[in-house]
């Protein structure tokens, strides 16, 4: 396994490989690497002969408020968890590798970050697709893979790819949850045990909304506002939870077809997200691919 510091040598590296026929698929990730990351690893594996994780955590996508400065950062670890897989190469850019002096140039889309966490997170998504294109052009991948928990993430990656003609194909992955559904992340570890205990009633929530959807029910603000409502009782501090269209992210006020349930609540300091698709009529196993 690779570790590549800087962007020359990986796009030198990437070159020869596509020189020599073969085919590269990115799982782009900040680190602190759990085990939904490996799964995209592994599903990176299936889809392509060789393959690239890049590991760095990303300044321009963090407001100055947030937790940039405290994001885990365990690079030793990281490897580590990557041996067992089939990884060609790690790419671990700095900072100043990624944004020289001088640096200026910005990736913004007009619609999609202005929903869910872009409401809160103004930035996040610009700093996102600014970043994950530059990815895109150092390593030039035929395969991404993006994990279905940050569902408007994939949507804002799949979007700038259609509108700029970028040759590379995303894949999603559905979520890898613990077993009492909490959605694996990063920032879990910070969650204290009463919380922790707590937190499962998250994803809960929103299965209960998809079980509302699948037995007929209709009314998008009054199933969003008892989820809430249910968070709030159990002691989250809710920070939004909405049913959007799961291609433009609109807000949908009468249930027609599938809709996206998404959710991100702050428990004590830790903010968590999660969503899936619930399907009018649909069962478990339909709304499962987006869960
Ligand atoms: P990070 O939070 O490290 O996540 C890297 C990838 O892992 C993302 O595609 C994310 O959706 C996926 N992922 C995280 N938790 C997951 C889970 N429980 N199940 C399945 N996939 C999961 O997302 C980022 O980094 C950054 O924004 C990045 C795209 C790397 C750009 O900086």
């Amino acid at each position: 396994m690779n570790v590549v510091g800087t962007l020359p040598q990986m796009r030198d590296l990437s070159r020869r490989w596509h020189l020599a026929g073969e085919t590269i698929a990115l799982v782009p990730t900040m680190g602190a690497l759990h085990a939904g990351h490996l799964a995209l690893v592994a599903a990176a594996s299936r889809e392509c002969t060789r393959v690239v994780v890049s590991i760095f955590v990303n300044p321009t996508q963090f407001g100055p408020t947030e937790d940039f400065s405290r994001y885990p950062r365990d690079l030793d670890g990281d490897l580590r968890a990557l041996s067992g897989l089939k990884v060609d190469a790690v790419f671990v850019p700095s900072a100043e590798g990624m944004y020289g002096p001088g640096f200026q140039t910005s990736v913004e889309l007009a619609h999609l970050p202005r929903h869910l966490c872009g409401l809160t997170r103004t930035n996040h998504f610009g700093g996102v697709a600014l970043v994950v294109a530059k990815l895109f052009n150092v390593v030039r991948p035929d395969v991404a893979v993006f994990g279905l928990k940050d569902y408007q993430q994939v949507r804002v990656i799949e979007q700038m790819v259609a509108d700029l003609d970028q040759d590379v194909r995303i894949l999603r992955h559905p979520t890898l949850r613990e077993p009492d559904g909490l959605a694996m992340s990063s920032r879990n570890r910070y969650l204290s045990p009463a919380d922790r205990a707590t937190a499962p009633t998250l994803y809960a929530t929103l299965q209960a909304i998809a079980g509302a959807v699948a037995g007929g029910a209709t009314d998008a603000i009054r199933l969003a506002a008892d989820g809430r409502a249910r968070l709030e009782a159990a002691g989250f501090v809710p920070e939004y939870l909405a049913l959007c269209s799961p291609e433009t992210l609109d807000e949908v006020v009468t249930i027609e077809g599938p809709v996206l349930v998404a959710v991100a609540a702050r428990l004590g300091a830790t903010r968590l997200i999660d969503n899936l698709v619930a399907v009018p009529g649909g069962s478990p196993a339909a709304v499962s691919p987006a869960s």
